[in-house]
């Protein structure tokens, strides 16, 4: 496959681990301050960037490129509050959509039409992880005083609801 896109894919790789990283710590961290549905939903958003990894991965052995993994740093281990660990997720959401669309206009430009269409999935999934993040910032902002203690409670039952929905492997 193309050296300029296998290299690129190589690099998000670890993104997406980084991104299953920070995510586990985020659960780690809210199963440290009592919040079980928050850490049950960055527990299940962890397992969804491994896939996501893996997704590049299988992708890229499917080219018979190589698959060169690099470090992944620490993630943050606590945050302020919850509503400044949902601002640092949206925020790090932004990054990655940014990183994926770069790639995209690598593979256009290297004229690699079918790393193009794989990632145009990427590019409709940002759409959503954004979203989401976004959902959880504007409800925890409404979480303030003794009535947000409610909410907060109610958001974490809420989030507590989330299964892990395998990928559809395609061989
Ligand atoms: Fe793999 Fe959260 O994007």
């Amino acid at each position: 496959m193309n050296d300029r896109v296998m290299d690129a894919i190589n690099e998000q790789i670890k993104w997406e681990l980084y991104s299953a990283y920070l995510y586990l710590s985020m659960s780690s961290w809210f199963e440290s301050i009592g919040l079980k549905g928050f850490a049950n939903w960055e527990r299940i958003q962890a397992m969804e960037e491994r896939d996501h990894a893996m997704k590049f991965y299988t992708y890229v052995l499917s080219r018979g490129g190589r698959v060169i993994f690099q470090s992944i740093d620490a993630p943050p281990s606590e945050w302020e509050s919850p509503l400044a660990a949902y601002e640092f997720q949206l925020s790090h959401e932004k990054t990655v959509t940014a990183r994926i669309e770069n790639l995209m206009n690598i593979a256009i430009e290297e004229k690699d039409h079918a790393s193009a269409s794989m990632l145009q999935w990427f590019i409709n999934e940002q759409v959503e992880e954004e979203e989401n993040a976004k959902s959880i910032v504007d409800q925890l902002k409404l979480v303030s005083g003794e009535t947000g203690k409610g909410l907060l409670y109610m958001l974490d039952k809420d989030l507590a609801a989330r299964v892990y929905h395998p990928p559809v492997v395609q061989e």
